[in-house]
């Protein structure tokens, strides 16, 4: 067992992940409770995560001293490695010296981190995100790679096992990122690699007894992935206790209702309500024009459908949700944990404060290809696995400004066409997510003879692993242009198509 201390980086989650691709269990903790998790769990490994923080300051975040006084093996990542250094008797100095992005770390002496992957006079590319870095070294240690603005890129202790990073060995733009944290959990920390999707389920699958008794569960579908693995998961888990409800918002795809019913009707045995609330949703979001404001209103309705129907069945205690760790990240420090709030999804932010049901969430540590992997130990078919996500408020935050029955229906055809195409042209299953979004700005356009005064609709597609960072998708323009010309053949009201190209990060990749 590995301990990941979370000092509130963007990317945490994915030194767990890579650390469950080498077949070894973790436990991610915020740094304030790193220390009793730390007694509790006896890990033969501890990773100190980065973090926006400055160990400069004053009352920045630090390790449980304890950690490196056990014996233990201990990497420090980015800001891990600083306050190893700082904690351990060493000094960092703050600002002048910032690198983000690329950069070329040089390997000046063997280490058992770099066994087998990175050679002594050698360079290596690797990915920087750093404003401080580490000027002495706590004695023990040696400088074992540099890079031109970090002298101490990474540092090790090899007769107590310390190791120090100013990199990201977690993210996939350092290419050896991977093989160097599977020789600090495997080989330095001696785990054995034996964990896999089945211990998960299994895992997962005693987590959701025990958290839940006797009680009732009620389970929020979407159509998408999470939810229905979620909700066969915890089928597995509770069998009749759990009951479905899918909700029709009205903020659906084309076809889709019809679809994920039938799907859930014919392939399980798992008890489905269907609840019509077009009328509520669109009523509440009259006239709403903020993002986060649909984002809350929504989420509030949801509660408020599943309370009721919670109340129909005789009472549910439970409320489970597919929610992933990106939406988690990337919504609120919901755990105490110390990273910012980008948007609130509405399976985490945007619920209320105030609800009578408890959460059950089982999928909240992994990431969408993680869910795809459990789905299919779960059974799941393939079609539905391999289906692009799809938000929780659906097309509401894919029609920037107020939402009208009008536009909804206008990017529901638009919608339609483009993924017919990408289907036609087999590009679906290399494509993350693609999704049109109708913009409130009408432009003006010729057709025939006469002159049109419409929408624009705006086209997305994003290739991705994990929903945390993404590149918009490189079609041909002959495809583009196929899909812009039938879009204004065929959908009235649409006039001009564009095809958004921003990245994640910058961009998110909805709209809102
Ligand atoms: P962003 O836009 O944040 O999206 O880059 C990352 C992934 O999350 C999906 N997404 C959501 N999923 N509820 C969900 O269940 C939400 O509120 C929500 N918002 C975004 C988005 O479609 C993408 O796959």
């Amino acid at each position: 067992k590995i301990l990941i201390v979370d000092f509130g980086s963007q990317v945490t989650q994915l030194i767990a992940r890579r650390v469950r691709e080498e077949g070894v269990y973790s436990e991610i903790v915020p740094f304030q409770k790193a220390a009793e998790a730390f007694a509790a769990m006896k890990p033969r490994g501890v990773i100190l995560s980065g973090g926006p923080a400055s160990v400069t300051e004053g009352e920045s975040p630090r390790a449980p001293q304890a950690i490196f006084e056990a014996g233990v093996p201990v990497l420090g990542i980015c800001y891990g490695q600083q306050t190893m250094a700082a904690q351990l008797g060493g000094e960092v100095e703050g600002g002048h010296h910032r690198e983000f992005g690329r950069a070329e770390v040089e390997v000046h002496t063997a280490s058992a981190l770099f066994d087998g992957v990175w050679l002594e006079g050698e360079r290596y590319p690797v990915w920087m995100s750093h404003g401080d870095r580490v000027t002495r070294l706590p004695q023990g240690f040696e400088v074992v790679a540099t890079s031109e603005n970090a002298p101490f890129a990474a540092v090790a202790d090899e007769a107590r096992r310390f190791y120090g990073v100013q990199f990201h060995p977690e993210v996939v733009h350092t290419p050896h990122g991977a093989a160097l944290l599977r020789n600090f959990v495997r080989k330095i920390a001696g785990c054995s690699g034996d964990w896999t999707m089945a211990a998960f389920r299994e895992e997962a699958i005693a987590r959701i007894r025990a958290e839940v008794g006797e009680g009732r569960v009620i389970c929020g579908l979407s159509g998408g992935v999470d939810s229905a693995v979620a909700a066969v998961l915890i089928h597995e888990a509770i069998g009749d206790q759990l009951t479905c409800v899918f909700v029709d918002h009205g903020l659906l795809r084309m076809g889709e209702a019809e679809r994920v019913v039938t799907l859930f009707r014919d392939n399980y045995n798992i008890p489905l309500v269907h609840v019509e609330a077009e009328e509520l949703f669109l009523n509440a979001l009259d006239g709403v024009a903020d993002p986060e404001v649909k984002r809350k209103t929504i989420g509030k309705l949801f509660i408020d459908v599943f309370e009721a129907e919670a109340k129909k069945i005789g009472g549910a205690e439970f409320l489970a949700q597919g929610t992933l760790y990106p939406d988690v990240i990337e919504s609120v420090s919901f755990t105490g944990g110390p990273s910012v709030t980008i948007k609130s999804h509405h399976n985490v932010g945007g619920l209320p404060e105030r609800m009578n049901m408890k959460l059950v969430e089982p999928l909240r540590e992994l990431f969408k290809d993680e869910v795809r992997a459990l789905g299919r130990e779960l059974g799941l078919p393939e079609a539905f696995v391999g289906r692009h996500p799809f938000p929780g408020p659906g097309l509401a935050i894919r029609c920037p400004g107020g939402i009208t029955r009008e536009k909804l229906e206008i990017l529901r055809k638009a919608d339609a066409i483009y993924l017919e195409e990408i289907r036609r042209a087999g590009l679906y299953d290399d494509i993350w997510q693609a999704f049109a979004v109708l913009l409130p700005v009408r432009t003006v356009g010729v057709m025939g003879d006469g002159r049109t005064y419409d929408h624009v609709c705006a086209l997305r597609a994003v290739t991705s692993v994990d929903g945390m960072t993404a590149d918009f998708y490189p079609f041909d323009m002959a495809f583009l242009g196929r899909v812009a010309t039938r879009i204004i053949n065929e959908v009235r009201g649409i006039n001009r198509v564009t095809y958004d190209v921003t990245s994640k990060p910058p961009g998110t990749i909805e709209w809102e």
